[in-house]
């Protein structure tokens, strides 16, 4: 599938909320002192001659996956990619308090950017508790679909991985589904202690503790690309 931005890009219609309550001054101030994190398309393809291990979160949300992982391995470059204006504030505010130096991301749709990611290119992929889009009538809206895989497959390096975070239980179903078809991944589990505890590198979200209040069961699937 040859993904172009004219086949790709423009017919993305992205149906989750681009903004909730009203900015806070701090929210404002984050986002404006925030901008040299924000990614420019123009030099975007720079970030692959700087930096050789990157790794790509999609859905940061407040970003306390992106932050904490990037605190913690200053070895490592990381993209983020989250377009609900809210949460982007607080990841930026986390960002400019650490003065990280090793992220940058993408207020928007991740689907938007991917035709400019070479090719094997990302060593790893974290979406975490994307949203479930539960009702039959929006599985459309689910971020897991099968030209979206072909996309991530063809980003990531070879042996590269692919963590997915969900607590609901019909999207435990459809990834795993998803994944049995799509055989160019592997799916790395030995027992049920790979999927049913946080993998090492990953950090605690605030949608991993909504889950564990609301007494659900998170699981994380980790893919390989053959
Ligand atoms: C349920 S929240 C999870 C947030 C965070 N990962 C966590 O675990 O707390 C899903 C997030 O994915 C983001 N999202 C949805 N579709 C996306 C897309 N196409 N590209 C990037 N982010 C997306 C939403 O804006 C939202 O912040």
């Amino acid at each position: 599938m040859n993904i172009t931005k004219q086949n790709f890009e423009d017919k993305i219609l992205f149906y989750g909320r681009r903004r909730g309550r009203k900015l806070s001054t701090s929210a404002k101030l984050a986002i404006s002192t925030g901008q040299k994190y924000i990614i420019k398309k123009d030099n975007f393809l720079n970030i692959f001659h700087e930096h050789k291990n990157i790794i790509l979160e999609i859905g940061f949300g407040d970003g306390e996956n992106l932050v904490n992982s990037a605190k913690n391995n200053s070895n490592f470059f990381y993209i983020g990619a989250d377009p609900f204006v809210n949460t982007t504030a607080k990841c930026l505010s986390k960002l400019l308090k650490f003065n990280l130096k090793n992220v940058v991301i993408w207020p928007d749709d991740i689907r938007k950017i991917l035709y400019l990611f070479p090719q094997n290119s990302i060593s790893e992929i974290k979406i975490l508790f994307p949203d479930p889009w539960p009702k039959k009538k929006h599985i459309n809206r689910r971020l897991i679909q099968n030209d979206f895989l072909e996309k991530i497959h063809s980003i990531i390096k070879h042996k590269g991985t692919l963590t997915i975070a969900t607590d609901h239980d019909l999207l435990k179903k459809w990834i795993l589904e998803k994944f049995q078809r799509y055989t160019e991944f592997e799916w790395i589990v030995e027992s049920s202690k790979d999927w049913r505890f946080r993998p090492h590198d990953c950090f605690q979200t605030k949608y991993e503790i909504k889950s564990i209040i609301q007494l659900r069961k998170p699981c994380w699937f980790t893919f390989k690309k053959k």
